[in-house]
């Protein structure tokens, strides 16, 4: 069992540490050891005195009641911490299927969240962008698996209050089996922290993190989050995997997570206001035919004038403006680009006025 190449890393591999404006990658624009340690409000004393032993392998309790504290009604019992939100989906997804399972997810998608339940046999239902944020789409399709990743990824959208509300509903009065991927909550369209759909008891299962909307997805935290027997055997299968979190990226992440209101805000309004620029130009980027900005969450997704390549596009783009975004090829639908607004302004402003400038991309 092997899953297919991971389609968008190649390219971020590539390009994403040496492009001039990064819209390729999906994360805040990273900020270094020493603003992390002030945002945690943790000295280099501190960070002297943390024990390098093994933390506990269903990560420190501090931690699991800092993530359990964001969840209406979850306890610490109930929180795995895991490496990076990737592990949570791999274990969440070989403990919750069973064989020839039927796993239906919002298309187009990240790809591990399909490409690891098709590695163990699941057949993949597709809902299309364009209907999957209405409840009454879900309530005809049946599913041993509902994966819902909102804010989405590469779209950038989510659902209005009451359709969220008749989903919820839906869910719960069916008893079904949901997994909430919702690693862009701290990025909401407006407020501080986006809404939730995990309940565990009721099988509403989550993952999450906060790598991406803080600018650190160095540390490498993310979690699960599901009721205790479930929770055990994801924890028995991490043991044969990464075991452990390193106890440096726990410390960071429990004072991230615990000072989150002094800098989180800032960094909102510098992502909403990135959307709104590019908002207000993308019309006179060369070839492009729509776009909706995101709902929420670091990313959006550009429609191109029909029949160019995205991959073309993108690639002509990067050579000759230092502009990196993804195709819309490597999410296996043709004619888009995603575009992730992590950049800083400067640069963002830079790389518009360049792109707006390029006439040869196709
Ligand atoms: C929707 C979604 N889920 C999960 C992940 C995996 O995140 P991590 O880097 O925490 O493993 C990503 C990464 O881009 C993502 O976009």
């Amino acid at each position: 069992m092997e899953p297919r190449e991971f389609f968008i890393e190649d390219r971020l591999e590539r390009f994403r540490l040496n492009a001039f404006c990064n819209l390729g990658e999906s994360g805040l624009a990273h900020f270094l050891l020493e603003e992390v340690m002030d945002m945690a409000q943790i000295s280099w004393k501190d960070l002297a005195k943390i024990p390098m032993n093994d933390s506990p392998n269903q990560g420190s309790l501090a931690l699991r009641e800092a993530v359990a504290a964001l969840y209406p009604g979850v306890r610490p019992e109930q929180v795995l911490i895991t490496t990076g939100t990737g592990e949570a989906l791999y274990l969440a997804f070989h403990v919750a299927l069973p064989p020839k399972a039927k796993v239906a997810l919002i298309w187009p998608a990240f790809q591990a969240l399909y490409e690891i339940p098709k590695m163990l046999g699941a057949e993949i239902i597709q809902v299309p962008h364009e209907r999957a944020f209405l409840a009454s789409t879900w309530k005809e399709i049946q599913a041993d698996l509902y994966i819902i990743n909102q804010p989405h990824n590469p779209t950038g959208k989510t659902f209005s209050e009451s359709e969220w509300n008749s989903l919820l509903t839906h869910f719960k009065e069916e008893k079904k089996k949901v997994l909430f991927d919702e690693h862009y909550r701290f990025l909401p369209g407006a407020g501080s922290l986006g809404r939730t759909g995990v309940d565990p008891i009721h099988s509403l299962y989550g993952t999450g993190s906060f790598t991406k909307c803080f600018g650190v997805t160095g540390l490498r935290v993310g979690w699960l989050v599901a009721e205790e027997s479930f929770l055990k055997r994801a924890r028995s299968f991490k043991d044969y995997l990464t075991h452990t979190v390193s106890p440096i990226s726990e410390r960071m992440a429990l004072g991230l997570l615990k000072s989150k209101e002094s800098f989180l805000p800032k960094i909102q309004t510098r992502v909403r206001e990135n959307i709104r620029m590019f908002d207000s130009v993308w019309k006179e980027l060369p070839h492009t035919k729509s776009f909706t900005p995101p709902e929420g969450g670091l990313v959006g997704w550009l429609e191109l004038e029909s029949g160019i390549s995205s991959e073309v596009y993108a690639d002509k783009l990067f050579e000759k403006t230092g502009v990196f975004v993804l195709p819309g090829i490597n999410f296996e639908e043709e004619g888009y680009l995603r575009i992730g607004f992590g950049e800083r302004e400067d640069r963002i402003k830079e790389g518009l006025l360049r792109w707006r400038a390029c006439t040869d991309l196709i």
